[in-house]
C-alpha cells in the first residue's frame, strides 16, 4: 500500500484524514510541529484505527528535517494541511503568515522534486473566491479580492501549484477549497481544539454550552439573508476527510493542477445552526445580536457538483450529525 505524508496531520482536519487513510489501508507519515495541536492526538488516532501513523515532530519550513522524512519513507503523495489559520492573527502578522503558509508549500515542492514525488493535495479555502462572486461558488469563478492575509496565503500557494504544474508535465496538484468544517469524529477522541477564545462559530457554541463562555454574540442581524444572520456551508470534518481520500485516488494518474470545492452545497444561517444545536443536544444557549464582523460576507456556499462528478465524492452527514458530534467532542475533550 502507498505511503502518504500528512503535514499538519495532528491538527483538526489532518487528524480526521489520517484516521480515514489508516482505515483505508494507507501507510501514513505525519509531520507536525504541534504548534496548534498536541502529541496525544497521535495516540488517539491509534486508538481509533488500531494502526499507528509514523510521527515526525518537525516544522515543514525546516528543509533538512523534511528531507530526512523523504529519505526514511517511500512517500508517493503529500497532503499539505500544515498552516496558520486564524484570520484575525493574519491581519496582525501578515509577514509571519506568508512566511509559514507559503514557505511550507515551497519547501515541500522543492523536497518532493528532489525525491521524485509528484502528487500534491492542498488544503485551500473558499475564502479564495473573494467578495465579488455570485453564489453558489463554482471552481470556474475568478479568485482574488480575499478578505484577509490568511486568504491570500492560500491563493498564493494555489498560484504556485498551478505554475509548478505548467513547468512539470508529470506533476499533479489537487487543490481542495474547504467551506466551513465543523463536527468531530464520532468516537469523541479527536476534534477541533482552538487556543483561547474561539473565533469560529461552532467551537464558540460548544464552549458556551460547556459553560466556558457567557453568551454568543451573533455578528450581524441585518444581512440580506432569510433571517438576517450570516449564511455558510458547514461541512462535517469526516466528510471532508473522505474528500481527501477521493482526491488522493484521483491524483493517481492525474497531471496538472485542478481545484475542487469541498462543501455540501447548502447554506445554513447562524441562527439555524444555533437552533439545530439546541434541539439536537437538548440545550438552550444565550445569545445577543452584535454588529457585523469586519470582513465577513453575508452568504456563501459551494456548488459541490464538480467534486461529485469528477471525484465521485459528496458530503453525506447532516447538520444534526455535526451538532451532535461537536458537542460529544467538547464534553469528551475535557477528560483527555
Ligand atoms: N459568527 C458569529 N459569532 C461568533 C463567531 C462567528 O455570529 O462568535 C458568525 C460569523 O459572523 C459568520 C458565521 O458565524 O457569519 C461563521 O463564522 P466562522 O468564524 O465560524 O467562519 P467564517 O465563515 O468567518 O470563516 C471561515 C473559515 C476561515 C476562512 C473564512 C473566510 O473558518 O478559515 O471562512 O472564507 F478564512
Amino acid at each position: 500500500m502507498e505511503t502518504v505524508l500528512l503535514t499538519g496531520g495532528a491538527g483538526y482536519i489532518g487528524s480526521h484524514t489520517a484516521v480515514a487513510l489508516l482505515e483505508a489501508g494507507y501507510e501514513t507519515v505525519i509531520a507536525d510541529d504541534l504548534t496548534n495541536s498536541e502529541a496525544g492526538v497521535i495516540d488517539r488516532i491509534k486508538t481509533i484505527t488500531g494502526r499507528s501513523p509514523r510521527f515526525y515532530n518537525i516544522n515543514v519550513l525546516d528543509a533538512a528535517a523534511l528531507d530526512r522524512v523523504f529519505e526514511e519513507n517511500e512517500i508517493s503523495a503529500v497532503l499539505h494541511f500544515a498552516g496558520f489559520k486564524s484570520v484575525a492573527n493574519s491581519v496582525k502578522d501578515p509577514v509571519g503568515y506568508y512566511k509559514n503558509n507559503v514557505g511550507t508549500t515551497i519547501t515541500l515542492l522543492e523536497t518532493m522534486k528532489k525525491h521524485g514525488c509528484g502528487r500534491f493535495v492542498f488544503s485551500s479555502s473558499a475564502t479564495v473566491y473573494g467578495c465579488n462572486n455570485p453564489i453558489p461558488y463554482t471552481e470556474a469563478m475568478p479568485t482574488g479580492s480575499c478578505a484577509s492575509p490568511y486568504g491570500w496565503t492560500k491563493l498564493v500557494s494555489e498560484r504556485i501549484l498551478f505554475d509548478a504544474a505548467v513547468a512539470d508535465s508529470a506533476f499533479s496538484a489537487v487543490i481542495l477549497r474547504y467551506f466551513n468544517p465543523i463536527g468531530a469524529h464520532e468516537s469523541g477522541l479527536i476534534g477541533e481544539k482552538p487556543n483561547g477564545v474561539p473565533d469560529n462559530l461552532m467551537p464558540y457554541i460548544t464552549q458556551l454550552a460547556a459553560g466556558k463562555r457567557d453568551i454568543l454574540r451573533v455578528f450581524g442581524s441585518d444581512y440580506p439573508t432569510r433571517d438576517g444572520t450570516g449564511v455558510r456551508d458547514y461541512i462535517h470534518v469526516c466528510d471532508l476527510a473522505a474528500g481527501h481520500l477521493a482526491a488522493l485516488d484521483y491524483s493517481r494518474g492525474h497531471t496538472g493542477a485542478e481545484a475542487f470545492n469541498l462543501g455540501t452545497g447548502r447554506g445554513v444561517s447562524v441562527l439555524e445552526l444555533v437552533r439545530a444545536f439546541e434541539r439536537v443536544n437538548g440545550l438552550s444557549l444565550p445569545l445577543e445580536y452584535a454588529p457585523r464582523r469586519p470582513g465577513d460576507l453575508a452568504e456563501y456556499y459551494a456548488d459541490a457538483g464538480k467534486a461529485e462528478r469528477v471525484l465521485g465524492w459528496r458530503a453525506e452527514k447532516t447538520i444534526d450529525d455535526m451538532c451532535r458530534d461537536s458537542w460529544r467532542w467538547q464534553k469528551n475533550s475535557e477528560n483527555l
